[in-house]
């Protein structure tokens, strides 16, 4: 495999399928991790997936994919999108482009769901395509990685 892609969920994201499917939809996490692998197997890249509803397991997890061989993360920090300087700097520690997902519309939303602490570091952002969002993040990276769209 030539390199590793760090797929990061945080918060209540344990419970997609369950939680609010209006909002969220009827995929679990697991659906939504076996799409990543999908889409990135396409281009010979391998997935590591990491939920947490812990913040920080969250920043563990970003400086554990600080070597070598990671070469991106697709990232839904759930609630701590909106809160966490701590996660914010854990990407701007380390040296690995991110797209930020979100399932939902946050602009769509309440107001305080529209602030994210992590946009401005962001190589991409994908909002409020579903769960659809992960799959469409991991390709978005992988152009922003400048990897050849057929491995
Ligand atoms: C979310 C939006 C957040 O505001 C919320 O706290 C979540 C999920 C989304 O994927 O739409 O947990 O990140």
């Amino acid at each position: 495999m030539a390199g590793v892609i760090g797929i990061l969920n945080g918060p209540n994201l344990n419970l997609l399928g369950l939680r609010e499917p209006e909002v969220y939809g009827r995929d679990t996490l697991e659906d939504v991790e076996r799409a990543c692998a999908r889409a990135a197997g396409e281009f010979g890249l391998e997935v590591e997936a990491r939920q947490s509803n812990h913040e920080g397991d969250l920043v563990d997890a970003v400086q554990a994919w600080a070597r070598p061989g990671v070469l991106g993360v697709v990232v839904n920090a759930g609630a701590f999108t909106h809160t966490s300087v701590a996660l914010r700097d854990a990407f701007a520690g380390v040296d690995l482009p991110f797209v930020e997902v979100h399932i939902s519309n946050v602009y769509a939303r309440e107001s305080f769901r529209h602030h994210s602490y992590l946009s401005p570091l962001a190589a991409g952002i994908v909002v409020g395509c579903g769960t659809y969002g992960y799959e469409l993040a991991v390709r978005a990276l992988v152009h922003h990685l400048g990897l050849p769209l057929h491995a």
